[in-house]
């Protein structure tokens, strides 16, 4: 199994400024990831939480229940949270930074990843096609 774990403001993704995060919804990008993952032989379990407190309940639980990879868009919690980087730190499963955008191309205040900090690996800036390269990245981890 894979958690694909989706922060603050990526629920509204299809129409918030689509001139940086494309026109495709969480549920168009959540369909292309079943499809990709089928192939694959994999399973992905896609959730949106605007809460920090969720993501990282959702962490501890992909290492409960023993997820092989964990993908990780945390948003603009990205920029800000140790709790987020302490969650990841604190569990054994792969985590795999995901953007839509490249943050270091943006503003200052998102050059800083705490999730990166302590991530395997980040893919950003390839819109929808981050989720799927990092789940081919997740095939890898997985070793499917
Ligand atoms: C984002 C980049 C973040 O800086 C921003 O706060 C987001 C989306 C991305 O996918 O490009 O909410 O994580």
């Amino acid at each position: 199994m894979v958690f694909v774990l989706n922060g603050p403001n990526l629920n509204l993704l299809g129409t918030r400024e689509p001139a940086i995060y494309g026109s495709d919804t969480l549920d168009d990008i959540a369909g292309r990831l079943e499809d990709r993952a089928r192939d694959l032989g994999l399973e992905v379990d896609v959730r949106q939480s605007n809460h920090e407190g969720h993501l990282v309940d959702w962490l501890h639980e992909a290492q409960a229940s023993e997820a092989a990879v964990v993908l990780l868009n945390a948003g603009a919690f990205t920029h800000t949270s140790i709790a987020l980087y302490d969650a990841i730190k604190a569990i054994r499963t792969p985590v795999i930074e995901v953007h839509l955008s490249n943050p270091h191309t943006r503003e200052t205040f998102r050059h800083r990843s705490y999730v990166g900090m302590a991530a395997k690996g980040t893919i950003a800036g390839f819109g929808a096609d981050s989720y799927l390269l990092a789940l081919e990245a997740a095939a890898k981890l997985a070793k499917v």
